[in-house]
């Protein structure tokens, strides 16, 4: 399966990660993490993200992903233990349609929101509650998988009415 090797990579990253930060920690300078290291693929950054607690058995997930690189990427997938029917959603008049990607523009963003684009959760396997934390990770065209935690908002939660 390929659910193995994918695993495996996000930790080989995260691993690498870990490795960058301490070396930055060790020097002086005040470099930060914009190296000149690969400048030319996606540098994808995952933020705001959030699950509103489920009220059935089907949840939204939303979030946004910055690109800070010069190439753009696509999300494709995204895979979970909390389900194992996760789609990804747009929005039009109304009504939410299945697509085969998102787009995550060259230095650019892709935003999923609330009455827009969303991650979907069908046939959740339990119900987790405001305060809990649901682990997904996401799957890109281009860049290793991200792991993210959604925290469980209220049902009714937008950042964007606050
Ligand atoms: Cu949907």
């Amino acid at each position: 399966m390929t659910r193995r090797t994918t695993t495996l990579s996000a930790s080989v990253s995260a691993v690498a990660l870990a490795a960058a930060l301490a070396l930055t920690g060790c020097s002086s300078s005040s470099s930060d993490a914009e190296t000149d290291s690969a400048k030319s693929g996606p540098e994808l950054k995952v933020s705001g993200a959030f699950m509103p607690q489920p009220v059935m058995d089907m949840a939204g997930g939303f979030l946004t992903i910055t690109n800070d690189g010069n190439t753009a990427d696509k999300l494709t997938s995204v895979t979970s233990s909390l389900s194992d029917d996760i789609t990804i959603h747009e929005s039009k008049n109304q009504k939410m349609q299945e697509v085969k990607s998102f787009d995550i523009p060259a230095n650019g963003e892709l935003k999923l929101e609330r009455g827009g684009s969303h991650i979907m959760f069908m046939e959740l396997k339990k119900q987790p509650k405001q305060g809990e934390k649901v682990g997904i990770e996401l799957h890109f065209e281009k860049s290793a998988p991200i792991k993210v935690e959604l925290p469980v908002e209220a049902p009714n939660h937008n950042p964007k009415q606050h």
